[in-house]
């Protein structure tokens, strides 16, 4: 998704601009520019290539400068195309007084649009972005400040922006509206940027901008208001970004290596779990999960699958009713509320915009319990929420979600036991004997990524299809849901999940010869019903790919593939089964020879609706 940064330093800042981009490449982009002053004047980079690309085209043009601003762009209106590409120019290239880039969407473009060519603008773009550049062109008063602050008014829509003019060489404006931004105070230097890990190394001095906030930067102050344009004091916080490039060592990519990862990062999430305790999802979360008497779980992609196995464990263990709703989804439809409902957002990036959204309208409805499972200690969910559980994934690089989604289910089994215990569903040999599973969870996970080298032998068959069906039941049947949209994510081939016993209902008419069926087939009470419906797949001479436990009879045959698990893993089975699934997703796309880290037209944080 589209990120920002801007400085206003004393030296040349270009390379710090271009190393911000880099930091932001994880978010997903497809185009990227870059504009400083320069011997008075504003002057522009831009390319539909990767940020190395732009790199050397600012290298080759000498495009050095002590105010600038640059962007990373993900298509919303218009193509991925150069002249799509931010920072905007306002009258026009040759006689540039605003540069400005933006995140984002703004309602009205439309309007404003037809209202600025009334006034004799020229649009280059099909961006809505550009008609925030004419705007405050038009609105400029000489004070950019100023300018900025009346022109916001006359946006509909969400917005971080970050704008500088000809006519004001150190000073950057910016604000935002609905979309992150933060500011980074140096020293005699100031910056801002869509997130903190975009600053890494520049600056870890970091005030997160509120909403409705427009701030002046310039070398030695910077200056916020708020919505209302009164003075606002916001609190500097040190936050130690982690900077993302970490080394792929000896993996092929990061998807690679943060699946191999999962068995330390879950171990770091559960680190310091010697017991249940109501407190570690924040202070005085004892007194609301005694008060609450209901679930809503929202969130959107993989996290909303992290969601639907959560509910499997917190009705059969904690026996609390759970409701789980994509958040793009539940932000625009009438529901019921009820004030004991425990409202939990699961989020890896803390700042997808349906996510938040959806947190706010079950807020405003009256819901005023809020949790949330989020990876991103600093993020707009965390501090949106009134309690947290910070997973330990670490910088998730690969825009397909792995290690993220196994770590929130950590947290979200460690809340089941939360809840089970403050309900008095949990005996202490109970209690004791999860802890035991959970701690054991890394060890169990490890032997399954053991596995690689048959999944790869399965993979170099799937690589030749172009649709694959994945099958489940109970509280495996969210995995194969995950399963499916890891596999066409980044394979890009056709997948579908269901409910193993939904298939007779109309999926079967799918199966042919062709068709790759993945069942994931633990050895748990369903097993039997499952064998049932791989029957029905053979009888249509489906292919059955089989993810097995050590233990279920289940053998290899004519058109029965059969990979077995190390060890059956009970209410945490989910979490193994699901790594075997990214390796498939992973070892197809490789041999399909797609850009595994980085799949076509996706984005890593989704931070517009
Ligand atoms: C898929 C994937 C996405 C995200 C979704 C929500 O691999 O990564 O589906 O899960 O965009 O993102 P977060 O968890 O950051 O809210």
């Amino acid at each position: 998704m589209c990120g920002i940064v801007g400085a206003v330093a004393k030296r040349n800042i270009t390379p710090v601009l271009i190393e911000g981009l880099k930091r932001l490449e994880y978010r997903g982009y497809d185009s990227c520019g870059v504009a400083v002053h320069l011997d008075g004047k504003l002057t522009r980079s831009r390319s539909t290539s990767r940020v190395t690309d732009l790199e050397s085209q600012v290298r080759e043009a000498r495009l050095d400068g002590f105010t600038g601003i640059a962007h990373t762009r993900w298509a919303t209106h218009g193509a991925p195309a150069s002249h799509n590409a931010h920072p905007h120019f306002s009258p026009t290239e040759d006689n540039a007084r605003i540069a400005l880039v933006h995140n984002g969407i703004i309602e009205n473009h439309d309007e404003l649009r037809a209202e600025l060519k009334g006034l004799g603008y020229v649009f280059t773009s099909q961006t809505d972005t550009e008609v925030i550049a004419h705007l405050v062109d038009h609105m400029y008063t000489g004070d950019l400040f100023e300018t900025v602050q009346q022109a916001v008014k006359r946006l509909h829509g969400a917005y971080a922006i970050a704008v500088f003019a000809r006519e004001e060489p150190h000073r950057v404006v910016a604000a935002r509206q609905g979309s992150p931004l933060i500011l980074g105070v140096g020293e005699g230097e100031n910056f801002v940027a869509s997130d903190a890990m975009a600053l890494a190394g520049t600056t870890n001095q970091i005030i997160y901008l509120e909403e409705g906030d427009v701030v002046d930067l310039q070398l030695a102050r910077y200056w916020i208001v708020d919505a209302e344009g009164r003075p606002a004091e916001r609190e500097v916080k040190t936050v130690h970004a982690h900077t993302g490039a970490a080394e792929l060592g000896p993996y092929r990519h990061y998807m690679q290596k943060e699946i191999f990862e999962q068995p330390r990062v879950i171990g770091d999430t559960l680190e310091g779990v010697t017991g249940i305790m109501p407190e570690l999802f924040g202070d005085g979360a004892y007194g609301v999960f005694k008060e609450i008497d209901r679930v809503l779980i929202l969130a959107c992609g993989t996290s909303y699958y992290a969601g639907l196995t959560a509910k499997y464990w917190i009705e059969s263990i904690a026996k609390v009713p759970v409701s789980v709703e994509i958040a793009s989804e539940y932000r625009y439809r009438d529901s019921v509320p009820n004030p004991q409902t425990l409202v939990v957002t699961i989020t890896q990036s803390g700042e997808t915009a349906d996510t938040l959204a959806a947190l706010k309208h079950a807020r405003s409805l009256g819901m005023p319990h809020t949790l949330t499972i989020c990876n991103v200690s600093t993020s707009a969910m965390v501090r949106e929420c009134k309690l947290a559980y910070i997973t330990r994934a670490g910088v998730e690089v690969g825009v397909a979600s792995t290690k993220a989604f196994t770590t929130q289910l950590a947290a979200l089994f460690l809340l089941t036991l939360t809840l089970a215990q403050v309900n008095g569903r949990l005996t202490e040999e109970e209690e004791a004997a999860h802890l035991k599973q959970m701690r054991h969870l890394p060890v169990a996970l490890s032997s399954v990524l053991a596995l690689e080298p048959q999944i790869i032998a399965w993979a170099e068959e799937f690589a030749r299809k172009e649709n694959a069906l994945f099958l489940g039941r109970g509280m495996h049947y969210p995995i194969a849901l995950e399963g499916a949209l890891k596999l066409k994510e980044i394979s890009y081939i056709h997948a579908e999940a269901y409910p193993a016993g939904e298939l007779k209902h109309g999926p079967l008419a799918l199966v042919t010869e062709e068709m790759p069926v993945v069942t994931i087939a633990p050895n748990d009470a369903l097993l039997e019903k499952l064998k049932s419906n791989m029957q029905e797949v053979r009888a249509r001479g489906g292919q059955l790919y089989v993810f097995a436990d050590v233990d279920s009879r289940i053998t290899s045959g004519d058109g029965v593939h059969v990979i077995r698990l190390p060890e059956h893993y009970g209410d945490l089975s989910p979490i193994l089964h699901v790594a075997a699934l990214q390796l498939l997703a992973y070892h197809t796309a490789l041999a399909r020879g797609t850009d595994v880290d980085k799949p076509r037209n996706l984005a890593k944080s989704v931070t517009v609706e």
